[in-house]
């Protein structure tokens, strides 16, 4: 997509072979570019969230694997990078799933071999990513067409929850790719972005791309979504995910369950927008058996902005030493999901349906 008109990818190999990424951290205020350069790096880039989003840390990890072969083509450094970078972050699975490939494709490799072929695939991931959220985004435009041939040209009103963008992924963004095309299209698309405590993913990231791409939205606190529901101001709800299991079980940003439990209650079609590297198709019950992320409290007790100076300044809003839970993924039941828009097609949240739309990924249970 674009800033200030030019075109970025959220990764990408400069020219001299180093691998840059957009520094997310400091997102909205600032355009930060950072060079990781070594193992250490990629695996806080993606545990500090310098990057974020399922689709985005498995890209990151894919590269973190290519940069160390560089390194050390060793057996033993390709094993000990796999564990150092699946260690940074528990909840999204395309980080198990690309660094697995990663795996696949260079263990059988002699060592001398090992850093061409891993840069080779580590794009290729990359360009997978971009092509995956392409089609999200056709298909659920078909969804966006449908509601708006229905109100008959008016307003089709969107909500979304955290930042499942572009900066989330490669490119394109997974919930926003459907709304992109809409816009593309000439579709009327409003999206309420929802602020998406506490690292406000939401009002940083949605609503900069928004802005930057001239799609009319408005910000609005993450308890107001249930309210704008009730008075018929959403049509639909599109969030991403970080892991989806093999029956539908859909875990994403916290407040997400919330959202869709809110949709259910006033007949609002909840949308998920799932690459196929996102689905765990190892585990079936996502309440038992994902593991969600606990962050520290500081994001909680805390938030981040710019002051009248201009100063990126962290800003404590509770008593000092206030204790803080922070939980930063809960998981939707597939019951409460309308349908799953998936790179080959839109499909419902269950077990038959998924192994029908993905056999060649699905693994027999
Ligand atoms: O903690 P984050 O910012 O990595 O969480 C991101 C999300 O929850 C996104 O909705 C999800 O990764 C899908 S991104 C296409």
């Amino acid at each position: 997509m674009k800033i200030d008109g030019k075109p970025y990818r959220s990764i990408w190999r400069a020219p001299s072979g180093e691998v840059r990424i957009i520094d997310q951290r400091w997102l909205p205020h600032e355009l930060r570019i950072a060079t990781l350069a070594t193992r250490e790096d990629f695996a806080a880039a993606i545990q500090e969230m310098w990057v974020r989003g399922a689709p985005l840390i498995g890209a990151t990890a894919a590269y973190g694997v290519a940069v160390q072969m560089a390194h050390d083509p060793s057996d033993a450094a390709l094993r000990e990078t796999w564990h150092i970078l699946h260690a940074t972050r528990p909840t999204a699975i395309n980080l198990k799933w690309a660094l697995d490939d990663m795996a696949r494709v260079l263990a059988p490799l002699a060592p001398a071999e090992r850093a061409d072929a891993a840069f080779a695939r580590a794009a290729e991931i990359c360009d997978q990513d971009v092509e995956i959220n392409r089609r999200i985004g056709l298909h659920g435009l078909k969804i966006i067409r449908e509601i708006a041939r229905r109100k008959a040209g008016r307003r089709v009103n969107v909500l979304t929850h955290c930042n499942a963008g572009w900066p989330a992924t490669v490119d394109w963004g997974t919930a926003t790719a459907p709304i992109y095309h809409a816009v593309e299209a000439g579709i009327n698309v409003h999206v309420f972005v929802d602020e998406t405590r506490p690292r406000n993913q939401g009002a940083h990231l949605t609503s900069w791309e928004l802005n930057s791409h001239g799609v009319s939205h408005e910000l609005i606190v993450d308890n107001a979504g249930g309210h704008l529901m009730q008075h018929g101001e959403v049509d639909l709800v599109i969030v991403g995910t970080d892991r989806t299991t093999a029956r539908g079980d859909v875990c994403n940003k916290i407040g997400t369950y919330l959202k869709a439990l809110a949709a259910r209650a006033n007949g609002i079609p909840f949308y998920v927008a799932l690459p196929s590297p996102t689905i765990d198709w190892t585990v079936s019950d996502g309440l038992r058996d994902i593991p969600i992320e606990e962050r520290g409290g500081a994001e909680v007790t805390h938030v981040q902005g710019r002051d009248a100076e201009g100063r990126i300044v962290s800003v404590q809003i509770s008593p000092d030493g206030t204790p803080a839970r922070n939980p930063a993924f809960d998981v939707t039941p597939a019951e409460l999901v309308t349908a799953l828009i998936t790179e080959r097609g839109v499909c419902a949240a269950d077990e038959t349906a998924m192994a029908a739309m993905f056999p060649d990924l699905a693994t027999p249970r």
